[in-house]
């Protein structure tokens, strides 16, 4: 079991397209938003934001709206990116390689330590400021090294071992994108990322009109 969260996980998933929305107007330089314009915007309604941020405190005002620079620090802090965080990679494969070559992740705090691999071709290759390394000295380097979050991307039948050597060495949160359900202990935050997913949901949307056609027939 993976840590509980105070708030329910269907709110949580919500606040970064709150988020994004609230960088996207303060970057336009609007001051102010109405909530039913801002409901329009995320694609969430009016009552559900309301609910969501209530959560955190109070924010906007009947009849005005919403204050837009002090909504979008407020959520840059509930969601924790007023803070910088040290990461690392577990897999230099493709996946791995292309997180890694992402500097966006850089430019909002969460900074690359280091990436590890089973592979000796991979050693001592660079990407950006972060070194290949050996995943046997994974332990070594973790010893000296604070890191706060671990990103998985190597093959299922290695990603439980990993992530039980990751957890005995105290990493905290792992951001894992191995198709594997990971067992870590309570104490630890996993966050599962499947791509799959929303290319599913994607190719449900493509066919829905079709099925409901299809439905309603059969019915
Ligand atoms: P890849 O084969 O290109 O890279 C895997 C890398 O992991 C290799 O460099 C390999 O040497 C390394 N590796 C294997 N065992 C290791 C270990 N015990 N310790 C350290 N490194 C180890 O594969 P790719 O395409 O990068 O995918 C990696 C994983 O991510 C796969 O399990 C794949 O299914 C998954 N994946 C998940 C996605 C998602 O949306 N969740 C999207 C794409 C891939």
């Amino acid at each position: 079991m993976s840590k509980a969260a105070i708030v329910s996980m269907h709110v949580i998933r919500r606040l970064p397209s709150y988020y994004r929305c609230l960088k996207e107007l303060q970057k336009n330089s609007v001051n102010k938003i109405s909530s039913s314009e801002l409901s329009e915007k995320i694609g969430v309604s009016e009552s559900q934001i309301r609910q969501d941020l209530y959560n955190y405190g109070n924010f906007g005002k009947q009849g005005y709206g919403y204050d837009v620079i002090k909504l979008y620090n407020a959520l840059k802090r509930i969601l924790g990116l007023d803070k910088t965080y040290n990461t690392i990679i577990i897999g230099a494969g493709n996946l791995g390689q292309a997180i890694a070559n992402y500097t966006d992740f850089e430019e909002i705090g969460f900074n690359l330590k280091g990436i590890f691999d089973i592979n000796p071709r991979l050693f001592k290759i660079k990407i950006r400021d972060a070194k290949i390394m050996d995943i046997n000295i994974l332990e070594d380097f973790l010893a000296t090294n604070k890191i706060d979050i671990a990103i998985l991307c190597i093959p299922r039948d290695n990603a439980q071992v990993i992530a039980d050597r990751l957890t005995k060495c105290g990493i905290k949160a792992i951001w894992n994108f191995s198709p594997i359900d990971l067992k870590v202990p309570d104490d630890v935050i996993l966050e599962n990322v499947q791509l799959s997913d929303s290319l599913f949901t994607l190719s449900y949307r493509l066919n829905e009109d079709d099925l409901f056609k299809r439905i309603k027939k059969e019915k």
